[in-house]
């Protein structure tokens, strides 16, 4: 009989050989015809599933939301000043989201973690907050450098408010929220973020969506995909800024001395 070569690499989501690509064994064609979307095409490459439509109307405003934040901003920072130090659009894009980590737009994981935990241990929201201040963490999802109470983020207003009206439940926001009336009360700064937000809603979404077990969702959870969901989003923005560098002709960048405090040590010679 014939034998078959054992596969050095397997591969579960898609399928170029036949006559049409298969997302997640959806034609193509389907995947235009049905108008799936942006949020659609997420759920089927990233969960091999589709979602009910709020769910993948979710992830469409969780990329709007998160595509930029203005200039200013570390990710975008450094695509500008790759930009303008004449590098390509593809590094001058990694050169941005190599910024995204836990203290920038990569708080999701975190968030999603540390808030199911403490409500899978049973911590009410000061137990929470006191077991991570022992532990001298700050809490994923929580503070901004420029938004506060008195200065609110509209974008996890939209985030909270879509949630609340479409999902089935939301006690992982819930919590989340009410660990924020806590951070507030001793710094107005200390919000849940949209990092936070975004990742305490998603986790609602995952285990009540009815696409997913809750074991399904809490791996696919761990395995990093709400980190993905800034990544993707914020990866709109920072070519955007690398655009528009270029189309402004803007030349090597150099931060100004006066802006920077040489503080050296006195070396013995
Ligand atoms: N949890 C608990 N306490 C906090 C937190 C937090 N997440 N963030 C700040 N604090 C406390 C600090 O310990 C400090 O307390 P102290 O005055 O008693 O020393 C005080 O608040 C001010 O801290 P700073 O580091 O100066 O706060 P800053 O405003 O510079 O930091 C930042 C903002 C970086 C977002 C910070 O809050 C943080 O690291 N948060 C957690 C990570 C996170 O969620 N990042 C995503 C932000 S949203 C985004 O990037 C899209
Ligand atoms: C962002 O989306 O980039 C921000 O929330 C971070 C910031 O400091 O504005």
């Amino acid at each position: 009989g014939i034998i078959r070569k054992p596969a050095n690499f397997i591969s579960t989501i898609s399928d170029d050989r036949g006559e049409e690509l298969l997302y997640a064994g959806l034609p193509i064609s389907e995947v235009v015809q049905r108008d799936v979307g942006v949020g659609g095409v997420v759920s089927l490459l990233w969960f091999k599933r589709r979602l009910p439509e709020y769910a993948s109307r979710f992830i469409d405003i969780v990329l709007v939301i998160t595509a930029d934040h203005g200039p200013a901003v570390a990710g975008a920072h450094n695509t500008i000043v790759a930009a303008r130090a004449g590098k390509d659009l593809v590094s001058s894009l990694a050169s941005g989201l190599l910024t995204i980590g836990p203290r920038f737009g990569g708080a999701l994981d975190g968030a999603a973690a540390a808030f199911s935990t403490a409500i899978d241990e049973g911590f009410t929201p000061a137990e929470f907050i006191e077991d991570m201040r022992r532990q001298r963490k700050l809490i994923p999802g929580i503070g901004h450098k420029v938004k506060s109470v008195h200065n609110p983020d509209k974008r996890v207003e939209l985030v909270k408010a879509f949630a609340k009206e479409h999902f089935r439940e939301t006690p992982v926001l819930d919590f989340a929220l009410q660990v924020e009336a806590l951070t507030v009360k001793k710094k107005a700064n200390l919000i849940l973020n949209v990092d936070g937000c975004i990742a305490a809603c998603f986790v609602d979404l995952l285990r009540s969506c009815g696409a997913f077990t809750r074991e399904e969702a809490d791996n696919s959870i761990a395995q990093g995909c709400l980190n993905g969901l800034f990544v993707l989003g914020r990866s709109i923005g920072l070519m955007g800024h690398f655009l528009d560098q270029k189309r402004l002709k803007q030349g090597l960048y150099r931060h100004p001395t006066d802006d920077i405090s040489y503080v050296l040590p006195d070396v013995d010679v």
